[in-house]
């Protein structure tokens, strides 16, 4: 797999021709599908769930990274790898016992990630990164989609870039989530972010041409000019 990927946020999509786009997605030739899983107690709101996962698995070979906005997230874990997810990212803040919940994640087959909030400071993974294959810095408070990009984000990015370095953790991917469009991505590439997370870019409008000029900057990285 390429190391800078495109993550389309399905939270975003036409609920009526889910099927439908997400083969679009396919093939437009992104590998990753960015699942936004949100429980009405961690985050004001309630998207969707395990059958919704189970049905889409059934048609799609993408990568399945399962973000779960979700209070105390290892009560779900095994029902998450029964309806395919690759990757389960939980965020800080929802877990009594984090370094747990991801040696659950591992234990089940799974990629583990991480998620702050805009207010957690990256420190707080200092002690975990042997058991985190990916960090995702949130750029907006999550809940909702549409939301505008937090611009201090661009400093956690680097910082947490710095702290993947210092500790010997460089191949931990960087993903970054909300407020990502055409304005705002080459400032989360430059930052240090691998993963672009992007739902109302992706999906409001042309769906195939959005992924398309998304694509094309985030190919600069995969593919830097000599
Ligand atoms: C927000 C979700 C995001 C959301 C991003 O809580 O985690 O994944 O779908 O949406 P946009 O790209 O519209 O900000
Ligand atoms: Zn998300």
């Amino acid at each position: 797999m390429q190391k800078y990927q495109l993550s389309p946020s399905i939270l975003a999509a036409d609920f009526n021709r889910l099927g439908e786009q997400i083969q679009t997605i396919e093939r437009a030739k992104c590998q990753w599908l960015h699942i936004d899983v949100m429980d009405g107690t961690f985050v004001p709101s309630i998207s969707f769930g395990m059958p919704v996962i189970k049905s889409i698995r059934r048609e799609s070979q993408l990568y399945f990274d399962v973000h779960l906005m979700v209070q105390d997230p290892e009560r779900y874990v095994k029902s998450f790898q029964e309806c395919g997810a690759d990757m389960l990212t939980v965020h800080a803040e929802a877990c009594s016992d984090l370094g747990a919940t991801l040696d659950l994640i591992r234990s089940n087959g799974m990629q583990t990630g991480v998620a702050l909030n805009p207010k957690t400071p990256v420190s707080v993974l200092e002690h975990l990164m042997d058991r985190i294959d990916m960090v995702l810095i949130m750029s907006v408070n999550p809940g909702f989609g549409g939301q505008s990009y937090l611009p201090d984000t661009s400093r956690k990015l680097r910082d947490l870039r710095r702290m993947l370095s210092a500790t010997g953790n460089e191949e931990v991917d960087v993903q970054v989530d909300g407020g990502i469009n055409l304005d705002t991505i080459d400032e989360v590439l430059t930052a240090g972010a691998n993963i672009i997370v992007a739902g109302s870019a992706v999906f409001n409008g042309d769906l195939v041409h959005n992924i398309q000029t998304l694509q094309e900057k985030i190919d600069h990285y995969n593919h830097p000019a000599v």
